[in-house]
Parts: C-alpha cells; sequence; structure tokens
C-alpha cells in the first residue's frame, strides 16, 4: 500500500467483527503514536490502551448516554484507547505561552492520527471519540484526576467498509501565496 491508500483507507469505522485484537496489532499502533513529531520534542501525550474485555465494556458505557446517543456503536469495540495529554515541556510551554498556542493538544492530535493510520494499515478500524465521560474514564482506568484525557479510541476489526466521507475541495482548503 502506497501513503495515499493508506490515508484514504483511514475512515470512522463504528462497525466491528467479534475477533479479539492481538496485542502486538495494538503495540505496533502505540509504536506509531510514540514517533510522531511534537513541538520542542515534548512529546505530551500517553496512551491506556484497554484490551480486556470487563475494562472495554466499562469505557464504552462512558461514551454514551443519555446526552451522547451517537455514540452507541462502541460497545462493540473489541480495544479501546485512552490518549492523555499532558503538560508539555518548559520550552514548549513558554512557546506555547508566547505565542498563545496550545502546542499540547496539536501534538497529541499528531499521535493519534499515526495511531490510527497504522491501525488502517494493519487491516484495523478505529474512531475517535471526543464525547465521553472524562470523569467517569478517568476512574475505570485509575488515571490521576489532573491528567486530561484528549480522546478516547475504539478499535476492532471493520465489520463492513464505511462510505468514503465528503471532503471540501482542494481550491478551498489550499491555496498558494495569498489566502
Ligand atoms: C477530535 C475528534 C472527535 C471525534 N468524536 C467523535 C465521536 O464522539 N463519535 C463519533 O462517532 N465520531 C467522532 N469523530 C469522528 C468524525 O466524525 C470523523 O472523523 C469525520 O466525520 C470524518 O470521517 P472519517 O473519519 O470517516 O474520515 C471524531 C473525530 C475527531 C477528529
Amino acid at each position: 500500500m502506497n501513503h495515499h491508500e493508506i490515508f484514504s483507507l483511514r475512515r470512522s469505522v463504528r462497525n466491528y467483527l467479534d475477533k479479539p485484537i492481538p496485542r502486538e496489532m495494538l503495540v505496533a499502533c502505540a509504536e506509531a503514536a510514540r514517533i510522531a513529531p511534537s513541538a520542542c520534542n515534548s512529546q505530551p501525550w500517553e496512551f491506556i490502551i484497554a484490551d480486556n474485555p470487563g475494562i472495554v465494556k466499562k469505557l464504552a458505557d462512558a461514551s454514551f448516554g443519555p446526552l451522547i446517543k451517537f455514540n452507541k456503536f462502541v460497545p462493540g469495540a473489541k480495544a479501546i484507547a485512552a490518549v492523555i495529554t499532558k503538560r508539555p515541556n518548559i520550552i514548549s510551554q513558554i512557546g506555547g505561552f508566547l505565542k498563545k498556542r496550545e502546542f499540547n493538544l496539536l501534538d497529541t492530535g499528531m499521535a493519534c492520527e499515526n495511531f490510527c493510520l497504522q491501525a488502517a494499515a494493519l487491516g484495523l478500524g478505529t474512531c475517535m471519540l471526543g464525547w465521553f465521560d472524562e470523569k467517569t474514564v478517568k476512574k475505570i482506568l485509575s488515571i490521576p484526576p489532573d491528567r486530561r484525557i484528549a480522546l478516547l479510541i475504539s478499535i476492532g476489526f471493520p465489520a463492513d467498509t464505511p462510505s468514503e466521507k465528503k471532503r471540501k475541495s482542494l481550491e478551498e482548503m489550499c491555496r498558494f501565496n495569498k489566502y
């Protein structure tokens, strides 16, 4: 597969096979996240990956509820990664403060994308989840209260091929030399 094929292959997968994920595949995804770029090489992320069915179920239950109905597919996932975004190193903190940028969120997003692209290349499906009960997820995974969870990522072997999402045209999102 070439790079563009992998980029296109990565889609949000919301329907999973009832098939466990070999631990090595999850480690490979974490390894891809590990080598993502970050401001001042701060690497302000941690991935807590649940593949124990009991823990996955509890996390899935924390990703929907009366107000979050659209994440009802998550209990079908075979693993869920909780992605922690941390305070970056001091140089990145100073740079972020002076330039008014939250580098740790940009960095963590890139690590998540690396994780999901690697998953796609291995034949796994993922869906990034921004809606979940952070307090409950922290409790389930024993994550210290002062940590922030940027995202959950649900993971499993795809049970179908999600339809291709519409994207803005290249002309709309990219210009050369002038806005
Ligand atoms: C930060 C972030 C949060 C998201 N949260 C959710 C979510 O809570 N539930 C969900 O079903 N999809 C969620 N998504 C997936 C997006 O809906 C999806 O990426 C987008 O529609 C483009 O589709 P594609 O991923 O198939 O290319 C999230 C994606 C991102 C990047």
